[in-house]
């Protein structure tokens, strides 16, 4: 386990980005954390008189005290930020790797240098994006994220090859997810190239941190929120889409024991199971709690209509082998449509495997033969035994696995060890 404390300052010569970058980094680390908002007690009039709002106007929409000292989400380190124009032009950024114990890489957050940052409001498309330090947020107390969980996240891995180049897998995916999440969420979203282009801008500005070849990878976590502030459950005036990053290794380490939850459920026909809602991921803490503290790695969700289906585990989707068949439970708005499901499907059929996605009964558990479990985290994990009521089941796992090929297949190709026929990799520049 790294503690920021152990790695903090120890980065070997200054990044730069152009002028940019060096710019920012002369900042002390002190101010990486944006200064609270001191409210000035004279604009509040709190000598017993009214507050500065037109009374008449007071409804359903969101009055602001004053313009000046209403921060609508988040703080701006104002004099880096409107300095920052970013520029393609990255040959300035130091090679040199941070100083980190890259071998024992989990999967936490090590804070790294910088973030992107993007704002917009609730009529306008997001227009301009800034990279700034890592650091922390100003909220508003009454963000339509803080109070109503109006927000969407993505997670992707940026790798670096043997011969020293940096790949994306697929971001656009991700941007088209968080899309179809921002419209369920009724919130404005940044084009694929928007997207697409901050990830790259986070990933360059923090190239340092992505770890050797084969010590784990740049995981990269954009995030669109409801920022402006709320009162009636509504969507917010105002979004902030950014992007942080950190590295990381192994999401769990060894193979996966389930047990199917009957008590709690993820998602529900209409709900937001099918999109990468923040809201979605508090639920199953408690499941999964209860079933870490009885030994086992994460718990199986059923269908909540009937307990009869299999659905995904709570941060993965998961696959059923049997003869030369794999079965996965069909995305119909309850799954979050994986971009590591679709592409092991892919590489599964182009191996010669039939792929069905459909409705898997619970009951095919006992008649699997190889499970496995796929997510961006975790990649292709196999699962070693699923309990379910009582009754422990176990899979085939270890070198002569289908899970194993699937697995050296797609590292293969995200890593750059394996040529990209598919036109999956990004490469950056
Ligand atoms: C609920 C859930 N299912 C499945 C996945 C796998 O999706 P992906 O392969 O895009 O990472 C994730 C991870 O993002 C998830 O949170």
């Amino acid at each position: 386990m790294f503690r920021a404390t152990d790695f903090l300052g120890k980065c070997s010569k200054p990044s730069r980005i152009g002028s940019l970058l060096s710019k920012i980094r002369h900042q002390s680390r002190d101010t990486r954390a944006v200064q609270a908002y001191e409210p000035n007690v004279d604009r509040y009039h709190i000598n017993g008189e009214y507050a500065k709002v037109d009374w008449c106007e007071l409804g359903n929409k969101e009055v602001s005290p004053s313009s000046e000292i209403v921060n609508h989400g988040l703080a701006s380190p104002q004099s880096a930020m409107n300095d920052c124009e970013l520029s393609n032009d990255h040959s300035d950024v130091v090679e040199e790797y941070a100083n980190l114990k890259w071998d024992e890489l989990g999967f936490c957050l090590i804070p790294v240098d910088y973030m992107y940052v993007m704002k917009c409001s609730k009529e306008k498309n997001f227009s301009h994006g800034i990279l700034t330090r890592f650091g922390r947020l100003e909220m508003n107390p009454s963000s339509g994220i803080l109070n109503y969980g109006q927000g969407v996240f993505e997670g992707l891995k940026a790798y670096r090859t043997e011969d020293g180049r940096i790949l994306l897998f697929r971001p656009e995916q991700n941007a088209l997810r968080m899309q179809m999440g921002a419209d369920r969420l009724r919130m404005p979203s940044p084009t694929i190239e928007q997207f697409v282009d901050a990830v790259k801008h986070t990933v360059v500005a923090n190239k340092q941190w992505v770890p050797p070849p084969g010590k784990g990878s740049l995981y990269i976590r954009p995030l669109l929120m409801g920022s402006g502030p709320v009162l009636g459950a509504t969507p917010a005036p105002d979004y902030t889409f950014l992007a942080f990053a950190s590295p990381v290794g192994n999401y769990h380490k060894g193979y996966l024991n389930l047990v199917v939850e009957e008590k709690f459920y993820r998602a529900f026909p209409g709900g937001t199971g099918g999109v990468k809602a923040i809201v979605n991921y508090s639920t199953v803490f408690k499941p999964v709690a209860e079933a870490k503290a009885k030994g086992f790695s994460d718990v199986l969700f059923l269908d909540v209509k009937t307990a009869k289906y299999i659905e995904e585990v709570s941060t993965s989707n998961i696959f059923f082998l049997k003869g030369n068949v794999i079965s996965t439970p069909a995305t119909d708005g309850t799954i979050l449509p994986g971009i590591t499901r679709k592409s092991v499907i892919e590489i599964a059929q182009i191996l010669g495997y039939q792929v069905e996605e459909r409705a898997v009964a619970v009951e095919e558990l006992f008649d699997s033969e190889e499970v496995f479990c796929t997510g961006t985290a975790m990649v292709v994990n196999p699962v070693n035994s699923i309990t379910y009521q009582g009754k422990r089941i176990e899979y085939k796992t270890g070198p002569e696995t289908v899970a194993q090929k699937l697995y050296e297949m797609l590292v293969g190709i995200q890593t750059g060890r394996i040529e990209d026929k598919m036109g999956w990799t990004v490469e950056l520049n």
